[in-house]
């Protein structure tokens, strides 16, 4: 889906990243056991993904819904919950695919994102629909953002299953 043609807000924007992300650990598990190349090139586009979706939250969505909903404590839970898994992504990023905890890490990996995403979605998301800040103005600096994060100096490249999706380009 082309994301700046179609004016989504902030929310949507993150629940397609959501859902992007999910769709790399789905591809992930369909891999056999035999195919240690993919199940490394596919957990690396998945650290690419959450790396660059956790910057979006943490630099821009968080401080501005921190600021409209007023609580200060479900946003905290949440910037803890990303450490945890950036320090996931950093032991799967320096682990070989046939280390035996390899794929039980990014299952690991996999759970507490699921989880943290769904709290995100049924709390924090239909909270700030309902309060007063600008999502769709929202949304655009976080395009905005994006674009420096995957193109700028020190860039995050795109993953490379969305290198064909010009809103990532
Ligand atoms: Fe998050
Ligand atoms: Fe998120």
């Amino acid at each position: 889906m082309e994301i700046e043609s179609m004016q989504d807000d902030a929310v949507d924007i993150l629940i397609i990243e959501h859902e992007e992300v999910t769709a790399l650990f789905e591809q992930f598990r369909g891999l056999s056991a035999r195919s240690k190349d993919s199940k490394k090139r596919i957990s690396e586009d998945i650290c690419a993904a959450l790396s660059v979706h956790a910057l979006l939250e943490q630099d821009i969505f968080y401080p501005a819904a921190k600021t409209a909903l007023k609580e200060a404590d479900l946003i905290a839970e949440a910037i803890v919950e990303h450490a945890s898994a950036l320090e996931l992504m950093e032991r799967i990023r320096q682990m070989e695919p046939e280390n035996e905890l390899f794929d039980a890490t990014v299952k690991v990996l996999w759970d507490q994102v699921t989880r943290h995403a769904r709290e995100e979605e049924e709390k924090m998301f239909p909270r700030l629909r309902k309060s007063k800040l600008d999502l769709v103005a929202l949304g655009a600096r976080m395009l905005e953002y994006r674009r420096v994060l995957e193109t700028g100096p020190g860039r995050i490249p795109a993953p490379a299953g969305a290198a064909g999706d010009p809103s990532l380009a």
